[in-house]
């Protein structure tokens, strides 16, 4: 073998060796990209399963019912924070994998973290959803009726769920709900606890719910819960608040 040709052979060789070292390489990556990724999955799919939403609207559409400064720091700031503790909470626990409504379910036995942080979780969520720009007015179909037949008018459940808010010492929620009979009532939670709880003292499936805490009126209100309570219905998504009664009935095999 002259020269030119042995010289040729280890050019050749040198160049196949160091394409099969990148392509193993590559192979190395890829695999540590897909095995990572799977396990940023598997961490995504737990905060993704309890994630925090965005706020359905503007933080100035509920104006001037709710302001926008009240909203920007209820959402941004205190159901954010909520939010987090409860993450935090339940992190490494069997509760990672569960659903939040049978956490709940159980809530009795797991730590008072996980009932504050969990119920100001939820509850917020549904308080958004349950309002909306131009909202207000009157329920329609069946979840009117059943409102006519459980209170004898709109005008009364409207007196009772209010008064449930203003008489609600301290802290805490007001709550139109469904009854495990299929019966509609209006009930009041303290703190962050919600009728789903086991240690509520009337459980039933939520439909409607106000937050009277003062952080979600003070601002505009000051100490008048009551003006903040009347204006709410301004804002109330009726057409959301009956799909809610619907999916409920189902839930219970009611038709
Ligand atoms: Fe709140």
């Amino acid at each position: 073998m002259n020269k030119n040709k042995l010289t040729l052979r280890i050019i050749v060789f040198g160049f196949l060796a160091l394409q099969y070292s990148f392509i193993a390489k590559a192979q190395d990556t890829t695999k540590y990209l897909a095995k990572n990724d799977t396990k940023n999955q598997n961490d995504m799919s737990t905060i993704n399963k309890f994630e925090f939403k965005p706020l359905p609207y503007s933080y100035d559409a509920l104006e001037p019912f709710i302001d926008k400064l009240t909203l920007e720091i209820h959402y941004g700031k205190h159901h954010k924070a909520y939010y987090d503790n409860f993450i935090t909470a339940i992190k490494g626990t069997e509760m990672e994998s569960m659903d939040i409504k049978d956490i709940f379910r159980n809530i009795s036995k797991y730590p008072m973290a996980v009932r504050n942080n969990g119920g100001g979780y939820f509850n917020h969520t549904f308080y958004w959803e349950g309002m909306k720009a131009s909202g207000g007015g009157l329920p329609t179909g069946k979840l009117s009726d059943a409102i006519t037949k459980s209170f004898t008018s709109f005008d009364e459940f409207k007196k009772q769920f209010s008064d449930a808010g203003k008489t609600r010492f301290g802290s805490g929620w007001a709550w139109l709900c469904l009854d495990d009979k299929g019966n509609l009532f209006i009930c009041s939670t303290p703190n962050q606890d919600n009728p789903l709880m086991d240690i509520a003292e009337k459980k039933g499936i939520p439909l409607l719910t106000i937050d009277v805490w003062e952080h979600a009126y003070y601002l505009k209100y000051q100490n008048k819960r009551p003006d903040y309570i009347d204006a709410f219905w301004n804002v109330v998504n009726w057409k959301e608040v009956t799909s809610r009664y619907e999916a409920a009935l189902k839930s219970l095999n009611i038709k």
